[in-house]
């Protein structure tokens, strides 16, 4: 009973923490969040999220009914659609929610922030990986679709409304349809390989 109770605090505690960082994370990227309270209570991509990690434990339990009734859930209150399927890292941060759909097979890492109306979808019909792999601390812009099975490294930033249909380098600035790889770095004290680019 004691160890029940013990793991039951500890999970508590960890909750906590995270949504802390998630507000932090908020806090850092968004210049107009100026107040913690605030965004706890009006952020949709963070409501998003937090749904989508409760969805995201059911799923992998096997419990897909209820996991996809939650994420739907979320997806008519928040405007934000994330497969209870997807991997999806720490400080996570959709900035304004609406029009975001990130498809099953997506895998994102730590750090990633996307804006209003992103895309991580599929290009395949088949059940095999056809979402996108976001690596840590990429940035895609508004109404981006990045589709298929391709990469966006390490510290990329797409910019709005670019259609990514191949990998984007590290540390890139990949704008425009389909989207290229523009001149000069994202982060100017880091050299991308030209011929890197897409
Ligand atoms: C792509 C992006 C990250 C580049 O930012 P940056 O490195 O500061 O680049 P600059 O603004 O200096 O623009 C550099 C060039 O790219 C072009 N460019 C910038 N963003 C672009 C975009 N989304 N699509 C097409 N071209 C773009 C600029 O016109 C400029 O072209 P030029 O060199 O021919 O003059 C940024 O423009 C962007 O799209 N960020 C997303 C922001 C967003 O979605 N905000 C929503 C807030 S609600």
């Amino acid at each position: 009973m004691e160890r029940i109770g013990r793991g039951l605090l500890d999970r508590v505690m960890e909750t906590v923490a995270t949504v802390r960082e998630d507000v932090a994370a908020a806090h850092r990227r968004d210049p107009a969040a100026t107040d913690d309270r605030i965004i706890l209570l009006t952020s949709p991509g963070l409501h998003a999220i937090w749904t989508y990690r409760a969805a995201h434990a059911l799923w992998k339990r096997g419990a897909k009914l209820p996991a996809m009734v939650l994420a739907q859930g979320a997806r008519s209150v928040t405007g934000v659609e994330i497969h209870p399927g997807a991997t999806i890292g720490r400080r996570f941060f959709i900035d304004h929610g609406m029009g975001v759909v990130i498809g099953e097979t997506a895998e994102v890492g730590d750090d990633v922030m996307l804006y209003h109306g992103v895309t991580l979808g599929g290009r395949s019909m088949e059940r095999v990986k056809r979402h996108p792999t976001v690596e840590d601390e990429v940035t895609i812009g508004a109404g981006a679709r990045v589709i298929g099975p391709v990469t966006i490294g390490h510290g990329a930033q797409i910019g709005a409304n670019a259609v990514v249909v191949k990998d984007v380098p590290a540390l890139a600035t990949a704008v425009g349809v389909p989207a290229e790889v523009r001149a000069g770095a994202a982060h100017p004290e880091e050299q991308v390989d030209p011929a890197m680019w897409i």
